[in-house]
């Protein structure tokens, strides 16, 4: 069921001969960056990005069962439960694509997600993750939400503040329509934020515990937050 999830790689990865071969894990607010980061990082190790957060509105596109219930709950800005969110991770990181690592954005999500999570990649054989915190200021990141535009067709981030594209409304890479995602609302983003404060916030504390928390200062410039965030998984490496 799973490659329906993966959006195609704008471009092809850098040179494949340094392999990943872990998760990595990018944990941070709604609008931190995880997204844009992931999708370079992903490109760079040619490995899968994953992102829950796309995961389910894909379901939602579909009209699956899952989608139909996490649709109200995502467009309140909550959380999706621990039970559907763990079963689609499972099917999906069980792929054989997902064997030489992957980067996963938006989860885990809550402590609990957290520690099924490291049992999953025990029983798969794979290393426990490297987690990359993207740490910032709340007040920064509705901006970001508010101005962000995604391609329909490709998935590719944008901002009308911060990168805009060179016609409006479509994609530089493949001239698809821009959309707004329906959580991306000014209404939506301060519940996003007290789930994110309430429900993921402590996954810090937790992950920092284990000795896997890296920090990045998500306020910097997108190259700058490339720049650190390869530091960090090169020098882990
Ligand atoms: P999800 O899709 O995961 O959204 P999110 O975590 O809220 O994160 P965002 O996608 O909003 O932000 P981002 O950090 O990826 O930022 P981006 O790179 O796009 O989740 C959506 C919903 O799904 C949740 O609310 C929940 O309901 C459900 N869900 C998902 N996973 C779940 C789970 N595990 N458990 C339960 N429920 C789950 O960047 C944002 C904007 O800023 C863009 O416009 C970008 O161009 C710009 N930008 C990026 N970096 C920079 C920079 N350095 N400087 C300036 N601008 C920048």
């Amino acid at each position: 069921m799973d490659k329906v999830f993966d959006k195609a790689p704008d471009k092809p990865p850098d040179k494949p001969a340094d392999k990943l071969n872990r998760a990595v894990v990018f944990l941070g607010p709604p609008g931190a960056g995880k997204g844009t980061q992931a999708k370079e990082l992903a490109r760079k190790y040619g490995v899968p990005h994953l992102s829950t957060g796309d995961m389910l509105r894909e379901n939602i596109a579909q009209g699956t069962p899952l989608g139909l219930q996490a649709k109200p709950i995502m467009a309140r800005g909550e959380l999706v439960p621990d039970s559907l969110v763990l079963k689609m991770v499972k099917q999906r990181i069980e792929n054989a694509d997902c064997s030489f690592g992957f980067v996963f954005d938006g989860f885990p999500r809550t402590v609990a997600q957290a520690q099924y999570f490291g049992e999953l990649l025990k029983r798969c054989g794979y290393k426990q993750p490297l987690v990359v915190h993207f740490a910032i200021d709340p007040v920064l990141v509705i901006k970001r939400i508010t101005g962000r535009r995604m391609c329909k067709v490709g998935g590719e981030i944008y901002n009308i503040f911060e990168r805009p594209t060179r016609v409006a409304g479509r994609c530089d890479n493949d001239g698809g329509e821009l959309e707004q995602r329906p959580d991306d609302r000014e209404e939506i983003v301060a519940p996003r934020l007290a789930a994110y404060a309430r429900q993921t916030a402590p996954l810090v504390a937790y992950y920092r515990r284990l000795g896997r928390l890296h920090d990045v200062d998500a306020a910097q410039p997108v190259e700058e937050v490339t720049r650190r965030v390869l530091e960090i998984v090169r020098g882990i490496k």
